[in-house]
């Protein structure tokens, strides 16, 4: 594998040390903090080991990988993702999901809400009441948020549908010396639908989500399980508050690390075509999906797979504690 570098560094065999067994895999950095694009893979056949080790340890360091010209299937999508961990099966999907591949959930826009009875436009504006607030890793406030995401392009718009990701880990170190003090002993509740309603509302999915309410007490600042580094561990869609904090407090600080979280800096941004797929750290990165294209009456659909994750763990060791529980999928 090839790691394109910095016009300083130049090109660089995969880790230090480590020789590196060419399988034509070459990794471009896309971006400065986060995303790579990874070309030299087949996703549509198996991998063999060296690859997908190769492929994820591009992943760890770079939060999110980008392949394109892929064209998968539903079944070689699922293969391609069970590399990296067991996919996660869950009993409700929705009705685009393809019903012979339960590891498969399918999202079109146009769509959302409309299982609830609502307007899409309607449940969409309630969902991201504010721009920090769509921001979120996938299944946040679970016990075991999924570890990765396997997202790929079904139907594209011609323009517009970009998502974007942010990397939490160089969002935490750019934090000042004496606020990562502060953050690395405080732990925030993560509760489903927090980044839906602005004010309590009383309509369908709103009742949906009440009655299937998932809430964690997890650290703000995780260690990740596989890499050792510091995450800030933020999302607007499901942080509700800090613990140990006033709410004005809480809130004024949720704020400032979600913007430092989504600072541009720190952020990359995907132009999807038809046949690309992302993967990405679900413990290290979080993203936004588009809202720019609904509006103009393009269909987009994409489907993924996500992969089991384990729970965090704080700074000082201690693991995330469940406020609801169980926490069925
Ligand atoms: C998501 O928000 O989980 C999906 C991202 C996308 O559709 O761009």
């Amino acid at each position: 594998m090839t790691i394109h570098q910095s016009a300083q560094g130049g090109s660089q065999p995969s880790s230090a040390g480590e020789p590196a067994q060419d399988t034509g895999i070459e990794v471009e950095p896309v971006a400065g903090h986060i995303g790579a694009e990874v070309t030299g893979a087949d996703l549509t056949v198996p991998l063999d080991d060296t690859a997908v080790t190769q492929i994820r340890a591009a992943l760890l360091r770079f939060k999110v990988l980008f392949f394109r010209d892929q064209h998968l299937d539903h079944a070689a999508h699922v293969a391609f993702s069970r590399h990296f961990g067991e996919p996660v099966v869950r009993p409700r999907r929705g009705s685009s999901a393809p019903p012979e591949f339960a590891e498969i959930e399918t999202a079109a826009n146009r769509l959302g809400g409309t299982r609830f009875g609502l307007d899409h436009g309607e449940w969409l504006e309630r969902r991201r009441y504010s721009l920090l607030r769509g921001w979120h890793c996938d299944h946040g406030s679970r016990i075991d948020p999924p570890a990765l995401t396997v997202l790929r392009a079904g139907t594209v718009p011609p323009y517009g549908g970009d998502t974007t990701w942010a990397n939490l880990v160089a969002a935490y170190s750019g934090l000042s010396e004496p606020l990562r003090g502060f953050v690395d002993g405080l732990r925030a509740e993560h509760r489903l639908g927090v980044g839906y309603l602005p004010n309590p509302i009383d309509d369908e999915y709103a009742r949906h989500l009440l009655e299937h309410q998932i809430a964690t007490v997890h650290p703000l600042v995780r260690v990740h399980p596989e890499t050792g580094e510091r995450v800030l561990f933020v999302n607007g869609y499901y942080l509700q508050r800090i613990q140990g904090l006033s709410r004005a407090e809480s809130s004024r600080i949720v704020e400032l690390l979600l913007e430092q979280a989504t600072r541009p800096e720190y952020t990359v941004r995907f132009r999807w075509d038809p046949g690309a797929v992302a993967i990405w750290d679900n413990r290290a990165a979080i993203h936004l999906a588009p809202d720019d294209v609904n509006h103009l009456g393009f269909r987009r659909i994409m489907h993924r797979v996500m992969i089991t994750g384990d729970v965090p763990v704080g700074v000082d060791g201690s693991p995330s504690q469940p406020i609801t529980w169980p926490q069925p999928w």
